[in-house]
């Protein structure tokens, strides 16, 4: 693996709208990510993802862009942008933004001018089907193709698949009686077309538009979505609405690598940029194409303690994850990566729950007190932070934030969430399952304001926020944590300082990772390896105390979430109490 500009650092996610509002309005805007710069530099991060801040109508809150050269007045104006990326250079910091160009907003003129005419060049940009309406299937006229569905006024749809919002991907194309679009995420998102040259002409001029301006590169959404398995065809239904999985195109589909190495070619590698993908699917054949040393990408995310236990039948059956699977889904992962490249690890983003209400056995966190429920935030903090990778903090993880206890749908502005509720009810969930559901599933989570303080609002904002603040402030904020030695974020500074600490930054960055104590129970413990060094992180990731063997002769503590309390370690074996967790330098010699 050759080694990269960006290795050593430690990568930050922004959800805007969330983030720090400027101006009184309920909104988070730019001047108020500006306005912070000093509190991450203070983190000790150092590449700062920005989620969509483009003109939108934000029905699917910025992901939904209407216009990809501007910012969306509601964030600021394009000169805040420039000043962010200014302020961000004298500070040494990174900005990364979003890119979505699997599809974009049907407000975007391009989709306005194929609604004007679809059979013009516009029309091209997207997948425009002239459909027919079902007839008495007649044997052998073709219509009575097996898993055929149709538009709710006849219209036969060229595929069955199930949008990731809800509902079949075709939609009636404004303005006309037979026309109709594809859309694998919401109706305001139509797809582009990437077959057609001129589409992807547009998009390269737009990356590299941006990058000049001084970007440091992209965080790519959606992108294994871009290559659509064509001509369109239908697949078995999994569920009664007669609809299949997006996924199951996705396995058919073959030949992203095509487009992906062309915009890598085109735009990031000239400009060296830093590009980080949203790639779910992926074959693990394709690892090296994707973040190998002339990837698509720099690196991509890993989501499989994410996705782990995700029912195709609706969010009530996801199950939950216990913390040998968790651990399983990390090793996994490091196994299959191996010296390949560089993976983003993150323990949760935008569309996910709260890590700490995830991670941390749910069970755990109702039944402990305060200060381990601390102690178990940290835990989860240490041991996902050092596995090898590129470490990712989003916004409110590193106080520690919470998923919000939700009291009735109305509640809820995510259109994930409000699809799910839909599923679910349909299927006779109970309205109290599936507002639990929710809760422990929906995007929400981590989308209430950031906490600042125990000030109105969560000091996010001195008018009426967009989104509900969770009650949970007044005791979880940045500005009682930055007071409090003990608190999460200062162990999060802590952590951040460890990693770039050049006595153990080459073992943490490029050491071995090794399981260790694998087949113990609640044990999340592994090696980090290089020559001439030994760094163990051993948690125990339960709420008993557990003595445990050591591989070799502790040398030196680096890290340990309940200093000051005494910690019995032998030559050869520790004792940690409920989720203790330490970091420490082992002596050369091995035990086993
Ligand atoms: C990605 C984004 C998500 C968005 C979707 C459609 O998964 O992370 O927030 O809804 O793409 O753009």
């Amino acid at each position: 693996m050759k080694r990269q500009w960006w290795h050593d650092k430690v990568a930050y996610q922004i959800y805007p709208k969330s983030f720090y509002d400027s101006n009184g309005d309920g909104i988070g805007d730019i001047p108020g990510i500006i306005e912070k710069l000093d509190y991450l530099k203070d983190l000790g991060v150092d590449i700062i993802w920005l989620s969509p801040v483009y003109r939108s109508p934000l029905a699917d809150q910025g992901y939904d862009i209407s216009d990809y050269y501007e910012i969306d007045p509601r964030f600021g104006t394009m000169e805040d942008m420039d000043r962010l990326l200014r302020e961000a250079k004298k500070r040494d910091l990174y900005i990364v933004m979003d890119l979505v160009v699997n599809h974009c907003s049907d407000e975007h003129e391009w989709f306005k001018k194929a609604c004007a005419d679809p059979e013009g060049e516009y029309g091209q940009y997207f997948y425009l089907r002239k459909l027919e309406k079902a007839q008495a299937p007649v044997p052998g006229s073709g219509l009575e193709t097996e898993y055929s569905v149709c538009s709710p006024d006849g219209y036969v749809l060229p595929c069955n698949w199930r949008s990731y919002f809800g509902g079949p991907v075709w939609e009636k194309l404004p303005g006309h009686e037979d026309w109709f679009y594809l859309h694998v995420f919401h109706r305001k998102q139509p797809d582009l077309n990437w077959e057609n040259p001129k589409v992807r002409e547009e998009i390269y001029t737009m990356i590299n538009w941006w990058l000049d301006k001084g970007l440091a590169g992209f965080r790519i959404d959606a992108i294994i979505n871009i290559k659509k398995a064509l001509p369109f065809r239908s697949y078995a239904p999994d569920r009664a609405d007669g609809l299949c999985t997006i996924g199951r195109m996705l396995q058919e589909a073959s030949g992203v690598g095509e487009f992906l190495g062309e915009m890598r070619d085109r735009t990031f590698k000239p400009h060296q940029a830093f590009t980080v993908g949203e790639v779910f699917n992926e074959k693990a054949e394709e690892l090296p194409a994707f973040i190998g040393d002339n990837g698509y990408f720099s690196s991509m995310f890993d989501f499989s303690e994410t996705v782990w236990g995700s029912s195709p039948a609706g969010w009530h059956k996801n199950k939950g994850i216990t913390p040998d699977d968790y651990r399983q889904c990390l090793f996994d992962t490091q196994k299959k990566v191996a010296d390949i490249g560089f993976i983003s690890n993150i323990i949760e983003n935008h569309d996910e729950p709260r890590g700490v209400s995830r991670y941390i056995p749910p069970q755990d966190m109702q039944s402990m007190d305060e200060e381990m429920r601390l102690t178990a935030k940290k835990a989860l903090a240490a041991v996902y932070f050092f596995v090898k990778g590129l470490p990712w903090i989003y916004q409110g993880q590193e106080i520690g934030m919470e998923n919000y206890p939700l009291q009735s749908i109305d509640e809820v502005d995510d259109i994930a969430s409000l699809d799910a509720w839909k599923v679910m009810r349909r299927q006779g969930v109970s309205e109290q399952d599936a507002l639990r559901a929710i809760e422990r599933n929906g995007r929400d989570n981590a989308r209430t304001p950031f906490q600042w303080s125990a000030a109105h609002a969560a000091g996010f904002t001195t008018g009426r926020p967009w989104l509900q603040v969770n009650p949970n402030f007044t005791k979880i904020n940045l500005e009682q944590q930055v007071k409090d030695p003990a608190s999460l974020f200062r162990f999060y500074r802590d952590l951040i300082a460890l990693r770039k600490n050049p006595q153990y930054s080459e073992t943490l960055l490029y050491g071995s990772f090794e399981p260790y104590l694998a087949d113990e129970s609640c044990i999340l413990s592994y090696l980090r390896r290089s020559s001439g060094q030994t760094i163990l992180v051993l948690s125990n990731y339960g709420k008993e105390t557990r003595t445990l063997p050591l591989p070799a002769k502790a040398k030196k503590i680096l890290l340990d979430n309940c200093p000051g309390r005494d910690l019995p370690v032998t030559d050869r074996k520790i004792t940690l109490s409920g989720y203790r967790t330490v970091v420490m330098e082992l002596s050369g010699g091995r035990f086993f």
